[in-house]
């Protein structure tokens, strides 16, 4: 059967390229997954929902005492109740139904260049057009000249990221008000994917889940409790726009994940402790990448703010597909810039969910890498 051009015009993901190019010892910084061990209680109760039988299909938005136990933790950032929270089999999956339930044809679509991934595809797969925005200085804030230039009367839809995957930039306060003066003037609705929320290592979280009458908020346990094998994350938005992301989660999955539900709904009431320390152990593998990348000549890169990614950039007269080639050659896996966008070109990322002898490991074998590049 012959794919449909709708699937055909999309690449491949350039994480997964890398991630299947690995040998067996090689150094892997290139995927964004948690080493860590997830909470005891999530799996208690993921395991105790399995054994008394809650092993069936449940309501398509989500468990009501789970989606009442997440709006209460999460209302910390914003007033919202139960009435705003659908969960979903995962954060990528929050985004396509978002992609899916709003954009229409010709709808342009506002995404981050650097980005991650999935943004320009889902918005294409919906029939929208999506138009990378510039992130600027060492911080990788959201240009906002840029994006008031690039905004017109079709456009639909602002993607904001942050703590960044790709960049780890954490939006600041300017940033953030601008965007919401951005979202109100023009009509547009942000789509704010918080999924590193909990890593930030300077400044605060600034979540869009207290202005859902102009944003829509993905989040996702994948991250937060080192759980991405158990595909379950959330959409926080006005309670109008329940009843339209609920048909269309229905279409997609007809509900979500009973024993992960059940493992969030233990774990959430003694979330913070586990969150402090696993946010202190990448604090200091965030610390030593940066020490590392700091001390490569021919590297270039501002502490990162938030998530576990470093995105330092290079200047060695290659593409950033060549110079992770040299890198993978030389046993260490790390992903390409130009992989989130043309905007990401010039730069590598590696992910420092690793721990620290894997760091580095692989900062050795970057170090001399460069160090041979630039006949040193
Ligand atoms: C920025 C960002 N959003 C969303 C996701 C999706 O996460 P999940 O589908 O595991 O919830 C990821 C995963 O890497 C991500 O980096």
């Amino acid at each position: 059967m012959k794919v449909s051009h709708r699937l055909e015009s999309i690449p491949v993901s350039g994480i997964r390229k890398m991630f299947d190019l690995a040998g067996p010892d090689t150094i892997n910084l290139g995927l964004g997954e948690p080493d860590l061990a997830p909470p005891e209680a999530a799996k208690e109760g993921a395991i105790r929902a399995i054994e008394s039988g809650k092993n069936k299909y449940g309501p398509t938005a989500g468990t009501p005492a789970v989606r009442a136990a997440v709006a209460e933790w999460f209302s910390r950032f914003g007033n919202v109740g139960a009435g705003n929270i659908m969960m979903t089999p995962s954060g990528s999956t929050a985004l396509l139904e978002i992609a899916q339930a709003f954009i229409d044809p010709g709808d342009e679509v506002l995404v981050p260049d650097p980005g991650f991934v999935m943004y320009d595809p889902l918005t294409r797969l919906a029939g929208g057009r999506p138009v990378g925005y510039g992130l600027t200085g060492g911080d990788f804030q959201p240009d906002i000249e840029d994006i008031k230039a690039k905004i017109t009367d079709r456009t639909k839809i602002i993607v904001v990221n942050s703590p960044s995957n790709p960049t780890g930039g954490v939006l600041d306060a300017a940033s953030y008000d601008a965007l919401s003066d951005i979202a109100e003037d023009s009509g547009a609705t942000i789509v704010s994917d918080e999924v590193y929320h909990c890593y930030i290592y300077e400044g605060e979280h600034r979540s869009f889940m207290s202005k859902l009458d102009r944003a829509v908020v993905v989040n996702s346990f994948s991250k937060m409790m080192a759980v991405t094998g158990w595909r379950l994350g959330f959409i926080c938005a006005d309670e109008s726009l329940m009843p339209d992301l609920i048909k269309m989660q229905y279409h997609v999955c007809a509900s979500v994940n009973m024993p992960s539900e059940y493992g969030v709904l233990n774990a959430l009431p003694e979330l913070d402790g586990y969150l402090k320390e696993s946010c202190e152990t990448f604090r200091k593998r965030r610390d030593l990448i940066s020490e590392r990348i700091g001390d490569i000549k021919g590297l270039s890169m501002t502490p990162p703010r938030g998530a576990f990614y470093a995105f330092p950039s290079f200047d060695l007269g290659m593409s950033s597909v060549e110079l992770a080639g040299e890198l993978l050659r030389d046993g260490l896996v790390c992903t390409p810039g130009s992989a989130f966008g043309a905007g990401g070109e010039g730069h590598l990322r590696f992910s420092y969910a690793a721990d620290e002898s894997k760091i580095n490991a692989g900062m050795d074998i970057l170090e001399s890498t460069i160090k041979r590049l630039r006949r040193e």
